[in-house]
């Protein structure tokens, strides 16, 4: 954890500069562009800047961090697709602490099914940074295998692309539905302070809301939802999603993350959105507190992953829950696999993958996404439960 007075004096300059960003934009920036800068401003913004982020002294805590039972079965689901190509490599995106990264080769290890390579592609250098320590302190030995990227992979390769927590990381767009029109939320400086200030929509937002509004069960003849009703969509999915499995020629996609199918994420009833702010482990819904200091994130809208994803020229294999993404790929067998004779260690990991599976906690809130491209097998973490018809 950062020192108070360090902390303070990071968070100033971060909120400095944002504001020199929006007098620049005159008087007002997108709330878009205003989580974009506040997470990932080179140096500054919460993921570049140096807090320590994740676990328990940091602000959340994602499910490798919580267990090493989650990379333990995501490693024997991409040794599924490592067996059926023969051999293929692994890139995984945004990979935190370096938490995952270390479980799933350690997983792939024992099953003596290495990849040739295992890239991260990890925007943050500061986070990078502390993968490489953090890989170079648990498995020395398979440091050779593991390489870095700040941007997408070109070069063209057959195997697993996997993240944990990125796509809730995108920057979204937020918009607030009012008098039947669209507008969209913004920043500007009020009193010295931070503050929502709304704009009419332009014309590309007003249709992917009304698009939204009608998925979501309601009347798209300009009735949408009730007047004050906010929410989230990223807009930048696609491009993203395209460009980070661009180069994977054979092999599967593997997305975990919080989120709903998109007639479940829009519903009248979730009129406040899902923007969440996380300062350590206390969770908020103000983005302009701790500025540089607390994580930003809205839940996922998973049918727009699967848009995206379909138009990169994917197959959607998968979605599932987290907690049966587990149970598919025998939780219970990596929890005795990983404890041996070691009752404590058991227990210790029986109370980690309760916490992974619980509906209440972990288990139903997070999902699991899978693709394949030039590749036709089941995916044993996708058998239990098919929830592919709620997309
Ligand atoms: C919420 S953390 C999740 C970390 C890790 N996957 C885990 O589950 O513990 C989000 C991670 O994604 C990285 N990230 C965010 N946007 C990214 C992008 N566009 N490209 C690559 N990494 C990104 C962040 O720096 C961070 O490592």
């Amino acid at each position: 954890m950062m020192p108070p007075d360090a902390a303070a004096g990071h968070s100033a300059r971060v909120r400095d500069h944002l504001a020199s960003q929006i007098n620049a934009a005159g008087g007002w920036l997108s709330f878009e562009r205003f989580m974009d800068l506040a997470l990932y401003a080179p140096g500054l913004g919460y993921y570049s800047g140096g807090a320590q982020k994740l676990g328990r002294d940091g602000d959340f805590t994602t499910a490798p961090e919580v267990s090493p039972l989650f990379g333990a079965c995501v490693g024997v689901q991409c040794a599924e697709v490592l067996a059926s190509l023969g051999t293929g490599s692994v890139l995984e995106i945004g990979a935190g602490s370096g938490r995952l990264a270390a479980d799933v080769l350690a997983r792939l290890e024992t099953q003596a099914r290495l990849p040739e390579r295992y890239w991260i592609l990890e925007i943050s250098a500061d986070l990078r940074r502390r993968q490489h320590e953090y890989l170079e302190k648990r498995l020395p030995h398979l440091l050779d295998r593991v390489h870095w990227l700040d941007r997408p992979l070109e070069e063209p390769f057959d195997g697993v692309i996997l993240a944990n927590e990125v796509l809730d990381a995108l920057p979204v767009a937020r918009f607030r539905w009012h008098a039947n029109a669209v507008e969209e939320m913004g920043v500007a400086i009020l009193e010295k302070e931070f503050a929502w200030v709304a704009r009419p929509a332009d014309a590309a937002m007003t249709k992917i809301c009304h698009e939204l509004s009608a998925a979501s069960g309601r009347r798209d003849d300009g009735g949408g939802w009730d007047d004050g009703y906010v929410s989230e969509y990223c807009g930048r999915v696609g491009a993203w999603t395209r460009a980070v499995t661009q180069s994977l020629r054979r092999g599967a996609v593997l997305w975990f993350d919080y989120g709903l199918p998109r007639a479940q994420y829009y519903l009248a009833e979730r009129h406040e959105g899902t923007l969440a702010c996380h300062f350590r482990h206390r969770r908020s819904s103000d983005p302009f507190a701790n500025i540089g200091l607390q994580d930003i994130t809205a839940w996922v809208d998973f049918t727009r992953v699967a848009e995206a994803s379909r138009e990169a020229g994917f197959e959607l294999a998968g979605f599932t829950t987290q907690a049966h993404f587990l149970a598919g790929l025998h939780i219970d067998q990596e929890m005795r696999l990983a404890a041996g004779s070691d009752e404590n260690l058991f227990a210790r990991l029986a109370n980690q993958a309760r916490q992974l599976m619980l509906p209440g906690e972990m288990g139903e809130r997070f999902k699991a996404m899978a693709w394949l491209r030039g590749l036709d097998m089941p995916l044993s973490g996708f058998t239990l439960l098919d929830l592919r018809h709620s997309l």
